[in-house]
């Protein structure tokens, strides 16, 4: 089984996401869930993120909160997409168990160090947290077997022409990660964009018992459904890379973070032109979207049979 950590933001396409990976659980061990402010405030996205992992029946997967600001610059929040509790109209069950002692930096660096070359880091909210796992142990970039991360893109922006929301976020944190030696794995809007839940897809989401009151009215609230496109679950395509990365066509490349711009702060600047110069980054150009959507629906329904 492949260890993973996931660090979020929850979030509707975070949700969607850990829903993903507590359903391939025979494939996964996840060995923690980090919190970072993002979509909604740290206390949110880590009730959210409590909330969760008893729906989820992760029940033995520590939820440890981190940051709740970017390092520079002040919040950038998404409520307007993601709703004021950041799982748009749903509402789960009150956890019965709080947060993990002690803070998201402190857990990655850790659990990498406890287990080099294992763990693969999946970062689906603002770098916040990794970016300052990495200050504080520059070495977590050997000990990860791979950084994951949804965000950026090299063709365009969402929260504006030029930024991904997740860059924007922390613009900074984002240059720290890409520039700590690491290959990221990014999984931008390029690809995340046509993970879009149709009609027919959110079809095979509603047969689905209890995990069905998560999933669509969750999705129904991210965005219109229609025959022809709907809302985009980002953050599952990370998860989804981890499970199967011939899901996805990567190309190596530079990618420099702008922090500087007066209209292009936070926009992931992808240079493919390498040459012979060492890639920081493998970013995913393409994306299977049948054998996707089969990825994920599967390892919902699996899910489902054990929440009933
Ligand atoms: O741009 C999409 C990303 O921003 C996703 O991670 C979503 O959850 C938001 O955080
Ligand atoms: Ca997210």
């Amino acid at each position: 089984m492949k260890k993973v950590l996931i660090d979020c933001d929850p979030g509707i396409d975070d949700a969607l996401a850990l829903a993903l990976a507590a359903g391939a659980a025979g494939s996964l061990d996840i060995v923690g869930i980090t919190t970072v402010g993002g979509n909604v405030d740290l206390e949110l996205t880590t009730a959210n993120a409590l909330a969760l992992r008893e729906f989820l029946r992760l029940d033995d997967v520590a939820v440890t909160p981190g940051s709740g600001g970017a390092l520079l610059t002040g919040a950038v929040r998404a409520a307007d997409v993601h709703g004021s509790t950041g799982l748009g109209g749903v509402v789960l069950p009150a956890p019965r168990l709080g947060p993990a002692r002690g803070h998201a930096v402190d857990f990655i660096v850790e659990k990498l160090q406890a287990f080099p070359g294992e763990i693969t880091l999946v970062a689906v909210g603002p770098l916040t947290n990794v970016a300052l796992a990495v200050r504080h142990e520059p070495r977590i970039v050997e000990w990860a077997r791979e950084l994951v991360i949804m965000g950026g893109s090299y063709t365009r922006g969402n929260t504006n022409p030029a930024a991904e929301f997740n860059m924007l976020a922390d613009p900074e944190a984002a240059a720290i990660v890409f520039g700590a030696g690491w290959t990221v794995r990014m999984l931008g809007l390029d690809v995340t964009l046509k993970a879009m839940v149709t009609t027919s897809v959110l079809d095979r989401m509603r047969p689905l018992g209890r995990l069905s009151e998560l999933l669509v009215p969750a999705t129904q609230f991210y965005g219109k459904v229609t025959d022809e496109g709907g809302p985009a679950i980002h953050d599952a395509c990370a998860v989804a890379y981890v499970l199967d990365p011939g899901l996805f066509t990567c190309v190596p490349a530079e990618v420099n973070v702008e922090t500087a711009g007066q209209y292009t702060r936070g926009m992931t600047v992808t240079d493919f032109r390498i040459g012979d110069r060492r890639p920081n980054a493998l970013v995913a150009t393409a994306v299977d979207v049948p054998r996707f959507w089969d990825l994920v629906v599967g390892a919902y329904e699996k899910l489902a049979t054990r929440l009933g």
